[in-house]
């Protein structure tokens, strides 16, 4: 199977400020299809210069990067965000929802963005579809100010999913969400996962990663760690434990306030 990422040897260097800051060093690295990475490291070791360059959202300094077998270095910018619409979906720490705008049309959002016309019919059916395979379809219709944090997120993973994408890159996206909304979330990123996506995502979180299948240990810009998550954690279960430790908790306040 061909890698979904293949990169070899790639450099960031942002030459913006008065000292050119090298940020990612010489990196190498095979990403395949239904492969659940999550990228750790320190602040500033260089997460969020790769999941931009990832991302196409920005071009390496040198080195070479096929994406689904396209080379990113030969596209001119009106390619490549025509490439990151088509084969890339991203899921941001804040959200990033329009306000004032349901959660359907939030989802619609990157099709209109698309080559392709669609039918504004086409669209809805289709938004409702990915909201539906975040559990959200019931909420369709409500604004971001009405959805909690956890159904905000998720509602910006269907929006990341509406144009079918191959790669799902995702930065810190549990970062502003409490630990059990963090399993759910990873719990629908582990569905996707098992549905053929692949997904990439930067986690500061150890318990985080836990829930992704390798993980990668970037410092100062290079990887320095690259390994299968061992006994990975599954989000399912993770949530079962916690609904049994909460109804055992409910129980013994109930027989305390008994006694
Ligand atoms: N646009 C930019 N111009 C100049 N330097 C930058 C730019 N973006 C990032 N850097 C520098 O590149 C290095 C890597 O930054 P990056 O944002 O990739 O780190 P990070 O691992 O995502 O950190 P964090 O965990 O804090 O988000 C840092 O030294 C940073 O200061
Ligand atoms: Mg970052």
């Amino acid at each position: 199977m061909s890698a979904v990422v293949k990169i070899e040897d790639i450099h960031k260097i942002y030459e913006s400020g008065e000292v050119p800051v090298h940020a990612v060093r010489g990196v190498s690295l095979e990403i395949h299809q239904q492969e659940f990475v999550a990228l750790m490291g320190a602040s500033g070791s260089g997460k969020s210069t790769l999941m931009n360059l990832l991302g196409c959202l920005d071009r390496p300094t040198r080195g070479s990067y096929l994406l689904d077998g396209v080379d990113i270095s030969r596209l001119d910018k009106n390619e490549l965000a025509d490439i990151r619409n088509k084969k890339l979906g991203f899921v941001f720490q804040g959200f990033n929802l329009l306000a004032r705008t349901t959660a359907v049309e939030n989802v619609e959002l990157p099709c209109l963005y698309g080559k392709q016309r669609m039918s504004a019919k086409a669209m809805r059916e289709r938004a409702m579809h990915c909201l539906e395979i975040v559990g959200l379809s019931n909420r369709a219709d409500h604004m971001p100010n009405q959805l909690s944090g956890g159904q905000q997120q998720r509602v910006a993973i269907a929006r990341a999913l509406v144009n079918e994408p191959q790669l799902l890159l995702a930065d810190e996206p549990t970062g502003n969400l409490d630990s059990k909304t963090s399993i759910e979330v990873m719990g629908v990123f582990q569905k996707l996962n098992d549905q053929g996506i692949t997904i990439v995502m930067v986690t500061h979180e150890l318990d985080v990663a836990h829930y992704c299948k390798r993980y990668l240990i970037l410092r100062d810009g290079v990887v320095v760690r690259d390994e299968a998550t061992l006994d990975r954690s599954i989000a399912n279960v993770e949530l079962a434990k916690l609904k049994q430790a909460e109804t055992a908790a409910k129980l013994l306040g109930a027989g305390s306030t008994a006694a």
